[in-house]
């Protein structure tokens, strides 16, 4: 069997939930289709349309096989992926490992092998598969690893999206076990405090990060300001919006889209679309970022390799108060007496500056700053 070498860079795509939650439908599907293409996100790599939670009917077939809502998928899923595909898109769906998902639908506890029939039949390529109402007697990893071989089984190639919220450490066996990306934390939700306590909590896992195997830190809550399924606290600004897509793109992880393509602005859609942080992201060294600095209040500053010979030099301010955020180049790695110097190229502005031995920018509250690093002889 030829390989199909899913999971090589960190998947990207869009995801029904923080935004839509059980508001689904076959025509929000088609339009997010549409958006995905004709805004420029799909090139630019978000290439995976996910439905999550609460697509089916409450009860199976006779056949034993999820059926979908006929309301709100009222010509089934093989349609709604043939569109999906037409538009050069790949279709994502989603189960649960337990008795039932999230939302209380149907899920592939004791039925993986029907389920990941039923959705190779409809042209699935993305299964997310959630943890709710898992049997308390029941081996987590064994299940993980029984579906993996389920849609394997299939002959189709379908991307294995886990999602047990970082219960029994993921990190560090759902590599083994199949998955090409495994969720490590409990569910995001719109506030600059779930961001960076995300963020925070998987720093020192992503030394499992990498290629055919993500850490999932949830999808992406950027250009929601307050609206959705998500949104419990008023939403974030577009300074947190940044440093929230900037530390993703650091760490290397996937980038799943969780706002309303239809009505997202400008400043957003650019975020998302930011040719540099997605470079950086979808590296395919998938290297951990290291801490060049850090202080009690949060801020930090950070270095990663990346597999041109480049490197990323990065600052986060999550204080409340603008300040300074330090990098002394010897704590990369590179001491002064080396003769090199950084030459910093601002991956939002494109502007370019040259330091040697150190770099001490002021920073915004909530802000970040993103530099491509080059080496160049001082
Ligand atoms: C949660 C999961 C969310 C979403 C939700 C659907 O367990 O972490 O990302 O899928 O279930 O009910």
């Amino acid at each position: 069997m030829e390989a199909a070498l899913l999971g090589q860079r960190p998947p990207m795509g869009w995801n029904s939930w923080n935004t839509f939650g059980t508001h689904i439908n076959e025509q929000l599907i088609f339009e997010i289709a549409d958006r995905m293409v004709e805004d420029g996100y799909l090139e630019a790599g978000y290439e995976y349309l996910v439905i999550d939670d609460c697509w089916a009917e409450k009860v199976r077939d006779e056949n034993d096989r999820l059926v979908p809502d006929h309301i709100k998928f009222p010509h089934g899923m093989k349609a709604v992926a043939d569109y999906v595909h037409s538009k050069g898109l790949k279709f994502g769906m989603y189960s649960c490992a337990g008795t039932l998902t999230c939302a209380g639908y149907p899920a592939s506890f004791d039925h993986e092998f029907v389920d990941a029939q039923t959705f190779a039949d409809w042209g699935v390529d993305f299964l997310k598969y959630d943890f709710c109402y898992f049997p308390r007697t029941a081996d987590c990893k064994t299940h993980y690893r029984r579906m993996a071989i389920a849609l394997k089984a299939t002959g189709r190639p379908i991307l294995l999206s886990a999602c047990n919220w970082g219960v029994e450490e993921p990190w560090e066996w759902m590599r083994g076990a199949g998955a090409q990306m495994y969720r490590s934390t409990g569910d995001i939700n719109e506030s600059f405090r779930s961001i960076m306590d995300i963020a925070d909590s998987q720093e020192a896992n992503l030394g499992y990060n990498g290629a055919y195997s993500w850490n999932d830190m949830d999808m992406l809550v950027v250009g929601m300001y307050g609206k959705g399924n998500v949104a419990f606290t008023g939403g974030c600004t577009d300074a947190e919006y940044r440093t929230h897509f900037a530390l993703w793109c650091l760490f290397g992880v996937p980038l799943m889209i969780g706002a309303d393509l239809r009505g997202l602005n400008e400043i957003s859609r650019e975020l998302l679309l930011n040719r540099e942080l997605i470079r950086i992201d979808q590296d395919p060294e998938g290297r951990a970022p290291y801490r060049l600095w850090d202080e009690k209040d949060g801020r930090r500053s950070y270095f990663r390799h990346l597999a041109d010979g480049s490197y990323v030099l990065a600052y986060f301010n999550p204080a409340d108060s603008e300040a300074q955020v330090n990098a002394n180049f010897e704590d990369a790695g590179l001491p002064y007496s080396a003769g090199y110097a950084l030459e910093l190229t601002d991956v939002f502005t494109g502007e370019t500056i040259t330091k040697a031995e150190y770099y001490n920018p002021v920073v915004p509250a909530h802000d970040c700053l993103v530099y491509r690093a080059r080496l160049v002889k001082r």
